[in-house]
């Protein structure tokens, strides 16, 4: 996309940005990225790494072997998440949330890094659930996500039982195949509903339900912007394709609508 359109579609999303009052936020692992978590299906993603169909929700509740494998996974990428920063785009969200126009901010990540970045846990759905806390499936028993790791580290624990029940303990995380928090659904929907804006920032938008906000957000009348550094599916319903790096993307986004510059991590 030649640089004079990236920069029409930026002024364009920034006017739309100036005008709304009640944004919905998509995000995906695109706007992580920034902050050192690869994401999925860019070159170098996890899916391009370890084959999803051999780590579904389905597999994970009959195969031990796939526990074992799963938690082997999570003792690789847990630490990453946990040490992870925010980066600008994180922080141009939260940036939106305290001018007052943030109406949700739905994440397909497991990572905590916008709840780091100072956006609200009421206003913030987790819909993929989270990397950094871990469940009994078979009671809800919540477990130390911590503690765990650091059981898997040194080996005294391969596959994580649960202390409640013997069940089996899993990432709070959705994994394919396990059915979506239904609450959690309902509100994100709801805000497509009654957004005067949807904003998607680095998603492939290829995974449902979620993938579908976009359409319910324009059919109820929502302009759409897109910041992503590819095509996605959804392009066609956009007002304005931001094509560009989710941290500067979402920088200048913010200064064009005269909302400043997203703080940094410390002083919020
Ligand atoms: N700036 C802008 N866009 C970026 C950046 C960046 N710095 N880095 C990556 N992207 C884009 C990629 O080009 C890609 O289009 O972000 C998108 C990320 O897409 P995916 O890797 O598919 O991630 P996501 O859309 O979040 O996946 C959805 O799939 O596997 C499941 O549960 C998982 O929540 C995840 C869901
Ligand atoms: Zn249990």
């Amino acid at each position: 996309m030649p640089f004079s359109d990236v920069a029409d579609a930026t002024a364009r999303a920034a006017a739309l940005l100036e005008a709304a009052r009640s944004v919905l936020v998509l995000t995906g692992a695109g706007i992580s990225t920034e902050s050192g978590i690869p994401d999925f299906r860019s070159p170098g993603g996890l899916w391009t790494k370890y084959d999803p169909r051999k780590l579904t929700f389905d597999l994970f509740c009959s195969r031990a072997e796939t526990r074992r494998d799963y938690w082997r996974l999570a003792t690789q990428t847990y630490p990453v998440l946990r040490d992870a920063e925010p980066n600008a785009a994180h922080r141009a969200v939260a940036a939106l949330e305290r001018a007052g126009k943030l109406l949700c901010l739905v994440t397909q990540n497991v990572d905590g890094l916008h709840l780091k970045a100072g956006n609200s846990r009421e206003r913030t759905i987790e819909i993929h659930g989270s990397s950094l806390r871990a469940t009994c499936i078979d009671c809800g028993a919540e477990h130390d996500r911590e503690e765990l790791h650091r059981r898997l580290l040194a080996g005294t624990v391969e596959v994580p039982v649960c202390e409640a029940c013997g069940g089996r303990v899993k990432p709070a995380t959705i994994s394919f195949g396990q059915s979506m928090p239904e609450e959690e659904t309902a509100r994100a929907f709801a805000a497509a509903e009654v957004c005067d804006l949807m904003i998607v920032i680095g998603s492939s938008l290829v995974v449902y339900p979620v993938a579908s906000l976009p359409d319910v957000a324009v059919k109820a009348g929502a302009p759409l912007v897109i910041v992503n550094n590819e095509a996605t599916p959804k392009d066609d319903l956009a007002a304005a394709l931001v094509r560009g790096a989710a941290g500067e993307s979402m920088t200048l986004l913010l200064r064009g609508a005269g909302l400043g510059e997203p703080l940094s991590s410390r002083s919020r």
